[in-house]
């Protein structure tokens, strides 16, 4: 398998990551998970913004252009050969020795890039069938709009879902939905169509944000508004939104079954307006 280690695309054993790297010692850096169909990168202009919001953010230099970077990970995806798949990049805030929590000096200490990429199929028996959520408290950070490294939140919020039998998780904070244990949360009440404002308790997701434009085009009310852990047992639809798994229903939460327990129809709609965009792509 061939990898990007910074500016060169190598086999993966060629590349060596220092046990002083701060992405290995602190999880200080950002990472984006960019998905492919046929071939090509998706939606990447808007990875690429959200990489570089974030590098802002956490004050990361990051040590290339978007350019050189989108040009980079182009020629990744070309050599690897792969028409369906997920590509993984991260950056980290680069090797720093002695270990020392202060933030380097970026002229000295610039950033370490990986990437690499594999076949990924969609999950169309979830797409079709629905998942079973378990309600989790939201114990993570309040940056949850940096794309960090430091995913221990997520995975534990993941593990005490699935410790329990469910399929995700449905995070809770202060009494309200913020976003599964790494997909965008939505729900459907009375034909309109609700999800958590971005900010910092929620990822800006890049799926989401090409929801948010498909559903008004085909004319969907929307509201981007906070809604309590109580409106999930009365709404009619809820779904998950995220770059690997599209759409995805969410067909029961704890007991309580949603809806019909069926994939909803607005659910379907969008999904389906989200393909055919993929096709014109
Ligand atoms: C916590 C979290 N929320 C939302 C998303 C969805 O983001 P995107 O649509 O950009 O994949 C992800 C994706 O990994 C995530 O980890």
């Amino acid at each position: 398998m061939k990898v990007l280690w910074n500016d060169r695309i190598v086999e993966r054993e060629e590349v060596r990551i220092d046990m002083e790297d701060r992405g290995y010692q602190y999880g200080d850096g950002l990472y984006e998970v960019i998905r492919v169909y046929n071939g090509q990168l998706y939606m990447v202009e808007e990875h690429m913004t959200r990489l570089w919001t974030g590098a802002e953010k956490i004050k990361l230099h990051l040590p290339f252009s978007k350019e050189e970077l989108v040009e980079r990970l182009t020629e990744l995806t070309a050599v690897e050969n792969i028409s369906e798949g997920k590509l993984y990049l991260q950056v980290t805030r680069g090797i720093d020795s002695p270990r020392n929590h202060a933030l380097p000096d970026p002229k000295k200490v610039i950033g370490v890039l990986t990437a690499n990429i594999i076949p990924y199929d969609r999950p169309v028996e979830k797409q079709r069938k629905g998942i079973a959520v378990g309600i989790v408290p939201d114990t993570r950070w309040l940056h949850c709009d940096i794309k960090s490294l430091s995913l221990l939140g997520n995975v534990m919020a993941l593990e005490h879902a699935r410790s329990r039998g469910f399929e995700d998780a449905v995070q809770i904070r202060d009494g309200k939905v913020t976003e599964a244990s790494a997909a965008n949360f939505w729900l459907v009440k009375d034909g309109t169509i609700y999800t958590h404002p971005d900010g910092q308790l929620i990822l800006p997701g890049i799926t989401k944000l090409k929801l948010l434009a498909l559903a008004e085009k085909l004319g969907l009310p929307v509201k981007e508004e906070t809604f309590d852990e109580a409106e999930l047992f009365t709404a009619d639809e809820c779904f998950i939104s995220g770059s690997l798994i599209e759409v995805v229903p969410v067909v029961k939460i704890e007991e309580h079954v949603v809806g019909s327990g069926q994939p909803g129809e607005i659910t379907k709609q969008l999904h389906q307006a989200y393909l055919a965009e993929i096709d014109r792509h």
